[in-house]
């Protein structure tokens, strides 16, 4: 069993096995949770990451410096320690920003596009 605590609802703490994805053990405890696609592409889950590890290897809305920022998917990532969350909207304080005033540098961007590719034409 792994502690959820969670920071920004008064230290609510859930135990969960760690064994499905944290949307989906937290509502069946009974946390009310933001969500829509429950497969890790549309960003409405993220939670932010305090403290602990999770793997969220299947998530594909975040880029390297939400990552880094301490965001996690909730609907694909599954628990591998104790972990503190801030949970919903007011999380999401570091999630998006602006472009035209603070663009992403390259090492930010996902590792799949951050490279460019030559694109040919016949
Ligand atoms: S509900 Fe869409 S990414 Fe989690």
């Amino acid at each position: 069993m792994k502690t959820i605590t969670i920071a920004n609802r008064n230290n609510t703490v859930y135990k969960v096995k760690g064994k499905r994805p944290l949307l989906s053990e937290l509502r069946s405890l009974g946390l009310v949770l933001p969500y829509g696609c429950q497969y890790g592409g549309c960003i409405t889950c993220a939670a932010k990451l305090i403290k602990g590890k999770v793997d969220q290897k299947s998530q594909v809305a975040l880029n390297n410096r939400q990552i880094n920022d301490g965001y996690v998917i909730l609907c694909v990532a599954r628990a591998k320690t104790n972990c503190t969350f801030d949970i919903g909207v007011e999380s999401h304080d570091k999630l998006y920003r602006n472009p035209f005033i603070d663009p992403l540098e390259p090492h930010e961007l996902k590792a799949d596009i951050a490279t460019c590719r030559e694109i040919k034409h016949d």
